[in-house]
């Protein structure tokens, strides 16, 4: 079981991926595997890279910095070519979006990241409040307790919705069968 975390600061190593090494630390400890990809550059070669990577993942996890009360406009660009290219190895896979910022914003970020989720039929994976931690520097993160508690307690749920999904195959159970895409356009 491996688990793709994006990051979608392009700060390599801020405050995003310092949350996101909070959950690796955890899903390790869960027995999970995971991978943390460099997702703030969304040039079509990164995305092309971090697609082939959704394929041998079974779940998703994005993070992203919160600009201008919304997601960067890095990881919007990112997810908008990545759901093209990737979109086929998310359906069904459990997701959950992390943002992280100096004050405000957070879930109006964390409800645009979740649009991604609910459109490919990704079960969303949650904590003991929404995913965010508060900081400006990868400092400020670590000292943010209730952040950091968040960032392992969505690591546990997700560690465990994964065994049980898991568990749940090897029981025969069958994922749902698959129609083929309406799209109307609203016309009839
Ligand atoms: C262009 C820009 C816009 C920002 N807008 C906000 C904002 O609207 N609200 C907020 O709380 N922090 C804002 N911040 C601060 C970042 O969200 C915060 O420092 C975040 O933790 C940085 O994560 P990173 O180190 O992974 O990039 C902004 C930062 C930048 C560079």
């Amino acid at each position: 079981m491996k688990v793709l975390l994006l990051n979608g600061s392009p700060r390599k190593e801020g405050c995003t991926y310092t949350a996101l090494c909070e959950i690796a630390d955890t899903l390790k400890k869960e027995g999970v595997e995971s991978v943390i990809f460099q997702a703030g550059n969304p040039e079509t070669e990164n995305v092309k890279a971090s697609a082939e990577l959704m394929k041998e993942c079974d779940a998703l996890i994005v993070g992203s910095p919160v600009y201008w009360a919304s997601p960067s406009g890095q990881i919007i660009e990112f997810m908008d070519k990545f759901s093209s290219l990737a979109g086929k190895y998310m359906v069904l896979k459990p997701a959950a979006a992390v943002a992280s910022a100096r004050r405000a914003g957070t879930t109006a970020t964390l409800d645009v990241l979740m649009k991604y989720f609910s459109f490919h039929q990704m079960p969303v994976v949650s904590s003991n409040y929404w995913n965010m931690v508060h900081g400006n520097t990868p400092d400020e993160v670590r000292r943010d307790e209730e952040g950091l508690q968040i960032m392992r307690v969505l690591g546990k749920n997700m560690a465990w919705l994964l065994k049980c999904l898991e568990a749940g195959r090897n029981a025969g159970v069958a994922a749902p069968e698959a129609e083929e895409k309406i799209k109307t356009n609203f016309i009839r």
